[in-house]
């Protein structure tokens, strides 16, 4: 089963990852890199996870894929901090074809941030644009080769000269120690060598052993690099097809895709946002939502639900079924305006459109629902919620034509609502 985020990330998919965890035997990651943050609330306790699956704090084996991007030192502190919590590290599984991130992709994403100007992304400056980039150029250095010095060497070397010239004449910036990071990241390999493997063959193994396996996408697919509203996108791609790149697992071996879709939407960085709320109501959202950034504690921009966007993203991903999260962060609003088409240059559409440029010249033609007043945190069934929250789900389900197989009203485990068996 995959599971993608149906918005532009941080719909709570930590959550539902670590709720479905129960029913299966292996959490994988297939893309992205320490930009993406899940918080997952177990027992109180607050865990704040970049890298590693959330389905390893549920005891199952989890796995980094060959599409992950991978920043030894942020992996090696999340196994630290996992470890002090009791977790067995020797659940994970690292894959050894994954890209390494070094700190001269970081240096170079503040740089290329910067040097944008006022055309910025808006990214994580956690060098995820600069790592894709050196695996497209073929100038990567994958987590594998951090066990062959000499090897590591040779292509370390040659991409810091590079990187060098590259700060020194056009960022006029610091320059790297090739021989201090070679020393520090050689001792990072030694560190993760109990954990890193050949990934498609556990992943293989695991699926022909019968055992059933989640997909975990980060980020949403409207940051995917190619279905996303580019360039405002992450550097990978969040969206279903991108399970099979990043794990190396055939589209014939996955049964089900579920999209994870928050009960209204949010976008951190830069790009359009046609339901975004500027005013008073985005901040209600924002304060209620506790919507700032898990990895770089960014205030979220907030909005109304776009379900123009979720049909797309349900399209091209194909959902079997939608989780529904953060339900509870709406009770209190008098009306509840929903996106239900776009109106673009006197037409209406609704189709997302492809072109950034369109997207952000359209206006949401909102269905306005009314609101309610009860706390729903404590709700656990259908019939627990008030009539109005469950015209709003049923909205859902008409508007994009797959069923709600689960809600969720708040951080808790507990606090799911299973509405059909997934
Ligand atoms: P990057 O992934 O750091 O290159 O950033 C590219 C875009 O993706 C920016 O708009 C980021 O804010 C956004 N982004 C990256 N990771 C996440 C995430 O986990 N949640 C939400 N937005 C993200």
């Amino acid at each position: 089963m995959v599971l993608v985020g149906a918005q532009w990330g941080d719909e709570g998919k930590g959550k539902v990852v670590d709720y479905l965890a129960a029913r299966v035997d292996v959490v994988v990651r297939y893309q992205g890199g320490a930009n993406a943050g899940h918080t997952v609330v177990v027992g109180g306790r607050e865990y704040r996870l970049h890298l590693i699956p959330s389905g390893i704090l549920q005891g199952r084996e989890v796995v980094i894929g060959n599409g992950v991007v991978v920043d030894p030192a942020a992996l090696l502190r999340e196994m630290e901090e996992l470890a002090g919590a009791g977790c067995d590290l020797s659940l994970l599984h690292v894959s050894e074809a994954a890209h390494v991130i070094f700190p001269y992709h970081l240096v170079l994403d503040e740089v290329e941030e910067n040097w944008r100007g006022s055309r910025r992304l808006g990214t994580t400056r956690r060098g995820i644009g600069p790592a894709y980039q050196d695996k497209f150029s073929r100038t990567g250095i994958r987590m594998g080769d951090l066990l062959h010095p000499d090897y590591l060497w040779e292509r370390l070397s040659a991409r810091v000269s590079h990187v060098n010239a590259v700060l020194r004449g056009v960022y006029g910036g610091r320059e790297f120690d090739p021989q201090e990071m070679f020393r520090l990241y050689c001792d990072y390999g030694r560190r993760l060598a109990p954990y890193l493997t050949d990934t498609t063959a556990y992943l293989l193994r695991a699926l022909r052993e019968g055992k059933k396996v989640l997909f975990e996408g980060a980020q949403g697919c409207l940051l995917d690099i190619d279905h996303g509203t580019y360039p405002f996108v992450t550097s990978s791609s969040p969206t279903a097809g991108g399970a099979c790149i990043g794990t190396g697992v055939a589209p014939t071996l996955i049964d089900r895709i579920y999209g994870v879709v928050k009960a209204y939407a949010t976008r951190v960085g830069d790009g359009p946002f046609p339901t975004e709320e500027r005013g008073e109501k985005g901040e209600i959202l924002r304060e209620r939502g506790r919507e700032y950034g898990t990895t770089t504690g960014r205030p979220r921009r907030c909005g109304w639900l776009d379900l123009v966007a979720v049909r797309y993203a349900a399209q091209i991903n194909a959902f079997d079924g939608l989780m529904l999260t953060k339900l509870d962060t709406l009770t209190g609003f008098s009306r509840l305006p929903v996106a239900v088409a776009y109106r673009w240059r006197g037409e209406t559409w609704r189709e997302f459109p492809r072109s950034v440029k369109v997207l952000g010249e359209c206006e949401p033609v909102y269905r306005e629902l009314p609101g309610w007043e009860e706390d729903l945190s404590r709700a656990r069934s259908w019939d627990d919620l008030p009539p109005a929250a469950r015209d709003y789900i049923r909205l859902v389900e008409e508007e994009t034509g797959v069923p709600v197989c689960l809600v969720s009203v708040g951080p808790e485990r507990e606090q799911t609502i299973l509405l059909r068996e997934v």
